[in-house]
Parts: structure tokens; sequence; C-alpha cells
């Protein structure tokens, strides 16, 4: 699936024209890496209760079983690679004054392929994070033995991922709000545009008069406020659109 040759180019022009670009990403965007989404036909959530996985109240009730999970999803990143649609977003930072990545992801895809400006609101899977004292730890790994606890303190440590009904950590949610409102243009790249705050961004931005490109292959809630919306899948479209 590509989108239409005339939404192609305008949104080329659009793009051309930009020297600061800020990049909303979702699951979407990993999706052809191998890293499963949330919503769609095979998605997460359509196998798993994420209130019985990715709340404080499900970790405080049975924390070998959230941490079973989110050592699932290390062994699964584990084997994905960034894909086509992430490198594309590399160029683009080579090319323009500044690009920011504000993503809902997790699994370090935008880093891995290159990104410098990435802002990861939802945390990060691959790091273990002190429940006492928030120390936290890289692990690039999977494989439990045992449930992790703190080197400095003792105590259990948690995933370094922000659960249903906690607050995102401020340094992201701070750069995201300020890229988001003093680029020249918002690509908007596989989300559902249902969870929220992040969700939130794109109205804002549209509010703020910013034009807003979004590649999915669906429909979203954000298509209604985008200059462009190009259908397809963001490891085609993306080079097509940067390139
Ligand atoms: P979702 O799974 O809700 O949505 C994925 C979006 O990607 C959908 O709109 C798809 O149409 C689109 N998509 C699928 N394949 C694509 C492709 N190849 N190229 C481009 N788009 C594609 O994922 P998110 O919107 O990221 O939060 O979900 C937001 C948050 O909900 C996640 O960060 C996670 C989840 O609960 C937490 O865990 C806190």
């Amino acid at each position: 699936m590509s989108p239409p040759l005339p939404a192609l180019e305008e949104a080329r022009t659009l793009l051309a024209g930009a020297r600061r670009v800020c990049v909303l990403t979702g699951a979407g965007i990993s999706a052809e890496s191998g890293v499963p989404t949330f919503r769609g036909k095979e998605g997460l959530w359509r196998n798993h209760d994420p209130m019985t996985l990715a709340t404080p109240r499900a970790f405080a009730e049975d924390p070998q079983l959230v941490w079973e999970w989110y050592d699932w999803r290390r062994s699964l990143v584990l084997a994905c690679t960034p894909n086509e649609g992430h490198r594309a977003l590399v160029r683009l930072e080579e090319r323009v004054e500044r690009c920011d990545i504000v993503t809902q992801n997790v699994d370090g895809l935008h880093r891995a392929a290159g990104s410098t400006r990435v802002h990861e609101l939802h945390g990060q899977l691959f790091v273990n994070r002190c429940t006492a004292c928030d120390r936290q730890r890289e692990v690039r790994s999977s494989g439990l033995d045992g449930l992790p606890h703190c080197s400095a303190c003792g105590v259990l440590e948690r995933p370094g991922v922000v659960w249903f009904g906690e607050a995102l950590p401020h340094e992201p949610w701070a750069a995201a709000s300020q890229a988001m409102t003093t680029s020249d243009l918002v690509l908007v790249v596989g989300t559902s545009a249902l969870v929220y705050p992040a969700a939130q961004f794109v109205p804002t931005a549209r509010a703020a008069d910013v034009p807003i490109i979004v590649v999915n292959p669906e429909r979203t809630d954000h298509v209604a406020l985008a200059d462009h919306h190009l259908a397809g899948p963001a490891g085609q479209v993306l080079p097509l659109l940067i390139d």
C-alpha cells in the first residue's frame, strides 16, 4: 500500500521547507521490525489485560507475573533491529536544523538506528528501576533469575517503563512539549491516537498552527487534524517522504 502520488508530493514539499521537525511515534513504526503493536489484530492488548500487567497495582499484587511479561517483551525486542522507517528519520535529522523524536515506544529502536534527540515518554524496556531509591540500571538481556533487586539498597526493582495511571517522566515530557509547538512541522507516525497525554500533542500542535503529516495505514483521530495523511506502512512511506 502506497499513498497517492499528489498527496506524497505535497507532503514532500511541506517537509522540504521545514527546518525544525518534531516526530511523534508509536508502536506502528516498530511493527516492521517485528515488535508487536498494542491494539491491532495481533496487538498485545488483544491477548493480555493491561490492568494485570502494566499498572502499579498489578506489580504490587504479582511482581513475578509482571516481570515475566516484561522479560518476554525484552526477549522479543532483542531479536529486532531498526527498520527503514527508523533509518529514514536518522537521515531527516542529518538534513534539518533540529529533529526531535518524541516516542511512546520503549524498545529503544530510534536510538539504536542513530537518532540523537529522542524523548522517550513511556520509559525504556531495557532499564530496571529501584522501587525504593529510584536508581536505574541498563539491562540489555532477557532471562529472569529470580526477581531483580537493587545493587545499592537491596530492594526490589521494577521495569523502567511508565504504567497506566502513572505520570510521564518530567524531562522528556518538557522537551516534547516544547518541540511540538516550536517546530515548523509535526510528523505523526504509527500511533493509534488513543493514549493520553501523548495523543494530546497533536491537537496542541494544530492549535499552534504547526502543519501536521500523519503516516499510518489506518485513519486515526489525528487524521482529521492533519494537513496530509499518507496511508501506508512507515518503513515504505518514510523513505518516500524523506529521501
Ligand atoms: P497502538 O498499538 O495503539 O497503535 C499502533 C498504530 O500503528 C495503529 O494506529 C496502526 O494502524 C499503526 N500501524 C501499524 N503498523 C504500522 C506500520 N507498519 N507503519 C505505520 N503505522 C502502523 O500503539 P501506540 O499508539 O503506540 O503505553 O500505543 C500508545 C501506548 O498504548 C503505548 O505506548 C503503550 C500502550 O498501552 C503504555 O504501555 C504506557
